[in-house]
């Protein structure tokens, strides 16, 4: 099996090892990826909300101003879409109906294009950034029933693999007008949670690669890049996982350029400031970082790259 995989299956063994997680760590962790897959998953579709208005609009039910209504209803519908599938994640892949996946597509288009929520589409569609041919409106209800027939087959693919799989050939067949891609998003990550894997996350600096890499596996080049962004946004969510469990697995004295995350003391260390001045920095959203009983325990490293660069402008 491939490298990466082994190592998924790796840290997942690791991870299991420490179930039960205490119940308070569960619940931060829930809370970010909630905020964090909903501001991503929406950012890439090109909702302008950040980081801070998302979590602001879908934990404190604000409102930002100057953004729209629809930017809104996005991130509380992905909200809840999330929710929806957690209902599901008791459930086995083999039991997954295109009704689970409908009713996803409702949640995510619910309030903001009442027509076409939950309903497939009737039009020809295409992708703006490439000439990928879409299937005819008409074949869509087959290919919708063969992918499901397909999803539940038994299939002894690493569950990253099937869950990529099924992103890729759900926005293949693009089976509705608008929302595809928010709606494969959670299907995988469905998969991924059903096995126990923490959701995968596409980071919007990523949505380039993740564009091309879908663009060159229709194009018949093989999926081996859209597998390795996937296989590589489980490994981070892996990685969040496993570091908020044992954080002291990092050494504090060394920071090497391979490091993903940072803790608070590091970035303020790099920064040369106090360790207070790193949590206003994050309170105020101008620093993005994961959030664990209440302490600021990881910065990923992009996201530090592009706060210093920030500071610069
Ligand atoms: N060449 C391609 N082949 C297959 N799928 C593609 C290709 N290019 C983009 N996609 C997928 O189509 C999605 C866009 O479709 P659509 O607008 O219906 O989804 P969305 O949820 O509204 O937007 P987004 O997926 O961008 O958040 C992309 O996110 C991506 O997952
Ligand atoms: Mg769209």
């Amino acid at each position: 099996m491939d490298n990466k995989l082994l190592l998924l299956t790796s840290k997942k063994q690791k991870l299991d090892s420490f179930r039960p997680l205490p119940p308070e760590l569960v619940k931060n962790l829930d809370d970010w990826f909630k905020v964090e897959l909903t501001y991503t998953s929406n950012a890439i579709e090109g909702n302008t909300l950040t980081r801070a208005e998302t979590a602001l609009v879908v934990e404190k039910g604000i409102t930002v101003q100057g953004k729209s209504l629809t930017e809104h209803l996005e991130a509380t519908n992905h909200v809840e879409a999330l929710d929806y599938v957690k209902t599901l994640v008791g459930k086995e892949r083999q039991d997954i109906t295109e009704d689970d996946i409908m009713n996803i597509h409702r949640l995510i288009l619910n309030k903001i294009e009442a027509g076409s929520a939950g309903r497939y589409r009737t039009q020809h569609a295409r992708l703006t950034e490439t000439d990928v041919v879409l299937p005819n409106p008409v074949k869509v209800p087959d290919l919708m029933q063969e992918f499901v027939k397909w999803l539940v087959s038994d299939n002894s693919d690493h569950i990253a693999k099937i869950a990529a799989a099924a992103h890729y050939k759900l926005v293949s067949i693009h089976p509705f007008s608008d929302g595809n891609g928010r709606t494969s998003r959670l299907l995988m990550n469905l998969l991924l949670m059903q096995e126990g894997y923490p959701p995968a996350i596409i980071r919007k600096e990523d949505r380039l690669a993740y564009i091309n890499s879908l663009e060159r596996a229709q194009k018949g080049n093989g999926l081996d890049d859209f597998y390795n962004l996937i296989y590589e946004a489980v490994d981070r969510s892996l990685d969040i996982y496993l570091e908020a469990i044992e954080p002291e697995r990092i050494s504090v004295a060394e920071l090497s350029p391979e490091q993903r995350f940072y803790t608070t003391e590091e970035v303020a260390k790099l920064l040369k400031v106090d360790p207070e001045s790193v949590r206003r920095y994050v309170r105020s959203g101008k620093l993005r970082a994961v959030r664990l009983g209440g302490k600021f325990i990881r910065i990923d490293r992009v996201d530090l790259n592009n706060f210093i660069e920030g500071l610069k402008r």
